[in-house]
């Protein structure tokens, strides 16, 4: 204090005017702070849409365009999570390079005009290995994760600091002028916090105190907290989230994750959500007063490496999310998205101005009516009914709203959006084969052995605590005795050994020979082996494979739960009966001898001898080895594995992941209808197929010339079949109803420039370097069915394939009007019209 008056007084009158005036004016032109209805930016109330991109699940060559595509989908913020055990793989050791180039990836975002939510948790689930927590961290002594225990909370709060301080230095608060808005402590502690009871309690005080005093400059906020202590505000996560309520009525109603989809589990359906149903419950969000949407995900991504957590999370993270797993635009959602961004932009002024009034309008229809006291007016009018279409007045107009949307009307006047009538094109994406025909190398791993890296001990050890998650493998093995004697080497009748394991997935080898594969689920991980084995006279080697596929990521004190085989082992059928293996002499080895050794570098893989002329197929436990060229072009590239088992692949020594396309999706698909509510488990696709096929090898990671390809396979494929395919375009459509709103007739008539609603136009877009090549299907009518599988109805105006013929052959884009004439006359005056194209992009 002293020394600080001191300073005071060297400083004369006038600087000190000077820091005054400079210190107030930079709080005003960089302060974040919130009220009862909007995060405030400068002054200024904001209705932020923001969506969640997660740096490590993509390379930074991809960062500038993701970012890029971000910003032009209509959205302000990013959303990341900060992924602890990327940044501290051992204790005290730091890595922020590469995909962990947090730092980059913020001044990037800000660098492209957009602010930054970050998410430091530390602990962030995500479907991310351990949720985030460094493996190293579960063996700190006396530790217990998320409460009130003094070494987790010291190690939390060290790397929380770590991470604040480093974003301080490069000064990227908004406070100091940077793009960071906003920040997360915790992530969904409330349901634990519930579970615990009072250590939890105490524990979200800490967390909480301990952010705040973190003095980052700008709010923070705790999801899935009801108690979020002041003045952390408390967020919603969910498919909807109109019906939450922050814990105080002087804090924002904001939602941090709106699912735009759900992930993927190897052994599960590929989740989709419509487009439709995603934008109405953003709109419902919206129109319920809500000011701050995050996407979760933006953009998924992929699990590189052993980054999936799970268990048995695939290696795609794709999420169904605005942009895929490649970072291209996934249509529709994209672009519907997109529109309904612009048109909750044009309400922005009169939404964070008052609260809005709510109309009835009939049953199950409703009006939020925003209308401020300059004059500002916006509307959403609502209709929840899943079936029915509804016609409402509104004012002194009448709208007809079809089946759970909404519509939105800037001017309380003009509809520009309805959440059930997609503007935009969707796309059918293909993956075209672009090298074919690897010449491999193999190499067979060794399924047992003892040597300088195995130790022995009695009885079953659990899985993580030998492995510390170095490895997904772990071999348990011991000899098994078989007396001469014994009658089932006469008669043929062989002892079950049954082998009860932890999880998550188990390779039994009987003397060298593989005798069976076990695995389980993410619902329930644990397994158990039990089958005749083949024993001989004398010893028998038993080699246990146990896999772990990813780490659990959430559920209650998650960091405590075992993997491995812990028994019991027993023998049935011997002449004794009976014999218990579980406690006698087990030696274990961690990892492969491939791994020992490197052999997925470009150095290690020259350790071992590849075999070249009889490449196994269909061979367990084999190494593959191969070279190729890049193919040119820039679309994104993926292996496709369909006719491999279960394994990892490896370029240029760069993880590409986990792959298991033998693992089949289990469960219902069904069809798929937009309107009524949604959950992960509707509109699925890929049921009895692979949960995932194709892998994706980021260009980033290749080389012109000699890419070194190396798969480990587990049980046995056929690596002939192995392609690199690209990912493009293959077709485009629209799907247009007569008079559907667009914000294009709006902004046309607000100018003053047309008098009456225009006729909506159907826009087709292929990617650059590919046109328009030939129209698959046309009908303006009541043309039935999805983009890919459209039908005539029972109207068909006869000349609906000539607009596009003449518009689009030989275009990268082109536009139609939607309207009766362009298509040769009414085809049935009195019904509702609507247009379906296909056009093929080549
Ligand atoms: C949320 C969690 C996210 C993610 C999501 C499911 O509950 O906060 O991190 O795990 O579920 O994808």
């Amino acid at each position: 204090m002293g020394s600080r008056l001191v300073t005071w007084n060297v400083l004369g009158t006038s600087t000190l005017l000077f820091l005054f005036l400079f210190s107030w004016f930079s709080s005003v032109t960089a302060s974040v702070t919130y009220d009862q209805k909007a995060i405030v930016i400068n002054g200024k109330r904001r209705i932020l849409i923001s969506g969640s991109i997660h740096y490590p699940r993509s390379t930074p060559e991809m960062w500038p365009d993701l970012i890029q595509k971000a910003k032009d989908g209509g959205l302000d913020v990013i959303q990341t999570y900060v992924f602890w055990n990327g940044h501290e793989p051992s204790p005290g050791k730091y890595y922020f390079e590469g995909r962990y180039d947090l730092v980059r990836f913020i001044k990037l975002v800000q660098q492209a005009g957009l602010y930054v939510h970050l998410r430091i948790g530390p602990y962030v689930c995500a479907e991310w290995n351990f949720g985030g927590f460094p493996v190293w961290l579960k063996y700190v002594p006396g530790i217990s994760f998320r409460t009130d225990n003094q070494p987790f909370k010291a190690a939390m709060q060290g790397f929380t600091k770590k991470i604040v301080d480093m974003m301080k230095a490069e000064r990227l608060f908004q406070s100091q002028g940077g793009p960071i808005i906003l920040s997360q402590i915790e992530n969904e502690y409330g349901p634990v916090e519930w579970e615990i009871g009072a250590p939890g309690r105490a524990y979200t005080k800490w967390a909480a105190q301990m952010a705040v005093g973190l003095g980052t400059g700008v709010p923070w906020v705790m999801c899935k907290q009801d108690d979020a202590p002041d003045p952390v505000i408390n967020a919603c996560n969910g498919f909807y989230c109109d019906w939450f309520t922050p814990n105080k009525a002087y804090k924002p109603k904001m939602w941090t994750e709106a699912w735009t989809g759900w992930y993927t589990e190897f052994g599960g359906p590929v989740p989709h959500r419509p487009a439709e149903d995603l934008a109405f419950s953003v709109a419902k969000f919206i129109q319920k007063g809500g000011s701050f949407v995050n996407y979760y995900m933006y953009h998924g991504g992929t699990n590189f490496g052993r980054t999936a957590g799970g268990p048995f999370i695939s290696t795609s993270y794709d999420y169904d999310a605005p942009l895929d797993e490649y970072g291209l635009l996934r249509e529709p959602k994209y672009g519907h998205l997109r529109d309904l961004h612009k048109a909750i932009k044009l309400c922005e002024p009169a939404l964070v101005s008052t609260d809005p009034t709510v109309i009835s309008l009939g049953n199950n229809q409703e009006a939020h009516v925003f209308k401020s006291r300059s004059g500002a007016c916006a509307a959403f009018l609502a209709n929840y009914d899943s079936r029915s279409y509804a016609t409402v007045a509104f004012g002194n107009m009448h709208y007809n709203l079809p089946p759970w949307s909404i519509s939105i009307l800037p001017d309380c006047k003009n509809t520009v959006f309805n959440t059930a009538r997609v503007g935009a094109q969707s796309s059918q994406m293909k993956m075209t084969p672009v090298y074919r025909g690897f010449s491999w190398q193999s190499y067979n791993e060794e399924t047992a052995s003892y040597d300088d890296n195995s130790f022995t001990t009695v009885g079953l050890l659990e899985q993580i605590n030998v492995t510390r998650d170095a490895s997904d493998y772990l071999w348990y093995m011991t000899d098994v005795k078989i007396d001469p004697n014994e009658a089932f080497l006469r008669n043929g009748q062989y002892p079950v050994l049954t082998v009860l394991s932890a999880g998550h997935a188990l390779h039994v080898f009987i003397n060298g020979q593989l005798s069976g594969t076990v695995y389980g689920s993410l619902e329930n991980p644990k397994l158990t082996f039990s089958d005749k084995v083949k024993l001989i006279a004398g010893i028998n080697k038993i080699s246990l494979l146990s896999i772990a596929v990813g780490l659990p990521n959430v559920g209650p004190h998650f960091e405590t739960w075992n993997a491995g085989v812990l028994g019991p082992i027993t023998l049935k059928g011997l002449n004794e009966g009976q014999r218990d293996l579980s406690w006698q002499k087990w030696s274990y080895k961690i990892g492969l001898k491939g791994e020992t050794v490197g052999i997925q570098s470009l150095s290690g893989s020259s350790s071992v001898e590849w075999e070249v002329s009889s490449v196994a197929q269909k061979q367990p436990m084999t190494w593959y080895k191969t070279t190729f060229n890049a193919p040119g072009g820039n679309e994104p590239l993926a292996l496709d594995m369909g006719s491999m088992g279960k394994g990892q692949i490896w370029i240029n020594g760069e993880s590409i992941g986990r792959y298991w396309p033998a693992y089949k999706a289990y469960g219902s698909c069904g069809g798929c209808n937009y309107a009524g509510t949604y959950d992960e488990k509707k509109c699925r696709s890929n049921c009895g197929e692979a949960s995932q096929r194709w892998y994706h090898v980021p260009r980033s990671w290749l080389r012109p010339t000699g890419n070194q390809l190396v798969i480990f396979e587990e049980w046995g494929g056929y690596p002939n079949w192995i392609s690199l395919d690209k990912r493009t375009v293959q077709s485009v459509c629209a799907d247009i109803y007569e008079w559907q709103p667009t914000l294009t007739n709006w902004e046309l008539q607000s100018s003053g420039k047309v008098q009456r609603p225009l006729r909506p136009k159907a826009h087709l877009w292929c990617s650059p370097g590919t046109k328009i090549s030939s129209i698959k299907f046309a009908s303006f009518g009541t043309p039935q069915g999805v983009c890919g599988s459209f039908q005539e109805g029972s109207c068909h105006a006869h000349k609906s394939y000539d607009a596009f013929q003449r518009n689009c052959i030989g275009q990268q884009t082109c536009s139609v009007t939607v309207a009766p004439e362009v298509f040769g006359g009414d085809p049935c005056p009195s019904t509702m019209k609507k247009l379906s194209v296909e056009a093929i992009c080549s």
